[in-house]
């Protein structure tokens, strides 16, 4: 839901890097808004570099209009992990086009070799980060996410915020109890469900008969019945 209004609520094209999180897309149509499709390659491992970003842009007949990107990091359904490299030379891109980057960092905690890096640590000003605890928690069909800004970008939050009072309102008191408890105890936490949806995951379909595949970078899996 955040991700859409965040859409709604700019006056903005929206950057899409395929492939992607499937309602991206249909958030777009529905915030009425024109979207640019950067289709990542086997060849780039299927991440955005600042070469196919450039071009994209200025491909446009405005390439310095005001542009919304959604980055998913690790990606859906890819796996793949930005290096800080990676991130550093993206934020010089996004930084020269004055792009505001809603970085979805929902499966940040579902890496295995690496530390994750947030995007956020090379373009402060333009990063929005979203994420939830739908995924390493366990919490899907709860939808219970949050957005972080920085101060540049606190008119997009007040925004956010008057429009989520007249959407959602608030997330219901059970879930708003459950983060808490998340918030209190994260190491706890995230030690269990490392456990739980790591190698436990993976040997658990072994043993059952399946082929199971793991992304190297993060927990996608992948089973061939
Ligand atoms: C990349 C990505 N972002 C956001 C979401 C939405 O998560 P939630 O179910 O908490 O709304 C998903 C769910 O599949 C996702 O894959």
């Amino acid at each position: 839901m955040a991700l859409y209004l965040l859409m709604a609520l700019t006056d903005s094209v929206v950057v899409l890097v395929a492939p992607a999180w499937v309602s991206y897309p249909s958030q777009v149509t529905l915030a009425g808004k024109r979207s640019i499709v950067i289709q990542t390659t086997y060849e780039d491992g299927w991440k955005l570099t600042p070469h196919s970003l450039t071009q994209a842009v200025e491909r446009q007949a405005q390439p310095y209009e005001n542009k919304l990107v959604i980055f998913t990091n690790p990606g859906n359904p890819t796996g793949q992990v930005y290096t800080a490299e990676e991130l550093r030379e993206l934020a010089e891109v996004f930084r020269k086009y004055k792009m505001i980057v809603v970085s979805d960092e929902i499966y940040s905690y579902l890496t295995y070799d690496e530390d994750f890096v947030s995007l956020s640590k090379f373009y402060p000003e333009g990063t929005v980060i979203t994420t939830g605890l739908s995924k390493w928690a366990s919490g899907g069909g709860w939808r219970t996410g949050y957005a972080m800004f920085p101060p540049e970008l606190s008119f997009l939050r007040n925004l956010l915020g008057s429009a989520a009072s007249h959407t959602f309102t608030c997330a219901p008191v059970p879930q708003q109890c459950a983060v808490a408890e998340y918030f209190n105890n994260h190491e706890a936490c995230a030690e269990y469900m490392k456990h739980a949806l790591g190698s436990y995951t993976l040997s658990a379909y072994s043993v059952a008969g399946k082929i199971a595949y793991c992304s190297t970078k993060a927990i996608i899996i992948l089973l061939l019945l």
